[in-house]
């Protein structure tokens, strides 16, 4: 069994069903925590907090989002509700060329969006068929990076 828990709930769950199946239990934990006199991620809810508009754009790993991008989300918690009244645009790039499946990574970008104050969700662009370096440079979705840059 692999958990991961910061308050204990899961990891209260994990246990229990680890005394009944036994076998490997891996709790992971964060080994290098943020230094406290420079967190960068202060300086991002900064900039978040005042931004009109937010971009997310991640590649599609196991159809999640990449977990640097879910981390970063995680760590909005201490300033979330300030984040009101914002454009979003999700941007998700992925070998996959069927648009459909990356439906479970856009849902979980709504997830972030739906626990805000008066958010819009103004455009999602799916980079599809994306797995070599540089690939990208030909595609669709570049077309309508630039046409939302221009539009937005
Ligand atoms: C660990 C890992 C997992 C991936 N999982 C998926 C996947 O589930 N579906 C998919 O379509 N592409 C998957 N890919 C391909 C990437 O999403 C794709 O190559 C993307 O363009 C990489 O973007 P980047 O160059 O910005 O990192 C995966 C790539 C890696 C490295």
């Amino acid at each position: 069994m692999l958990y991961y828990s910061h308050s204990g709930n899961t990891r209260v769950l994990a246990e229990r069903i680890h005394e009944q199946v036994g076998g490997a239990l891996v709790e992971l934990q964060t080994v290098n925590p943020y230094p406290p006199e420079y967190d960068t991620m202060a300086e991002i809810l900064e900039k978040m907090v005042a931004a009109d508009a937010i971009v997310i754009a991640t590649p599609v790993y196991f159809y999640m989002m990449a977990a640097q991008m879910k981390t970063l989300i995680d760590r909005t918690c201490s300033r979330y509700q300030e984040i009101s009244n914002k454009d979003f645009y999700f941007i998700m790039t992925a070998a996959e060329t069927d648009k459909d499946l990356l439906q479970r990574t856009l849902e979980a970008f709504r997830g972030f969006t739906a626990c805000l104050n008066d958010p819009v969700e103004m455009r999602v662009i799916y980079d599809t068929g994306t797995w070599n370096i540089g690939e990208i440079k030909s595609t669709r979705a570049m077309g309508e990076a630039y046409e939302m840059g221009n539009n937005a």
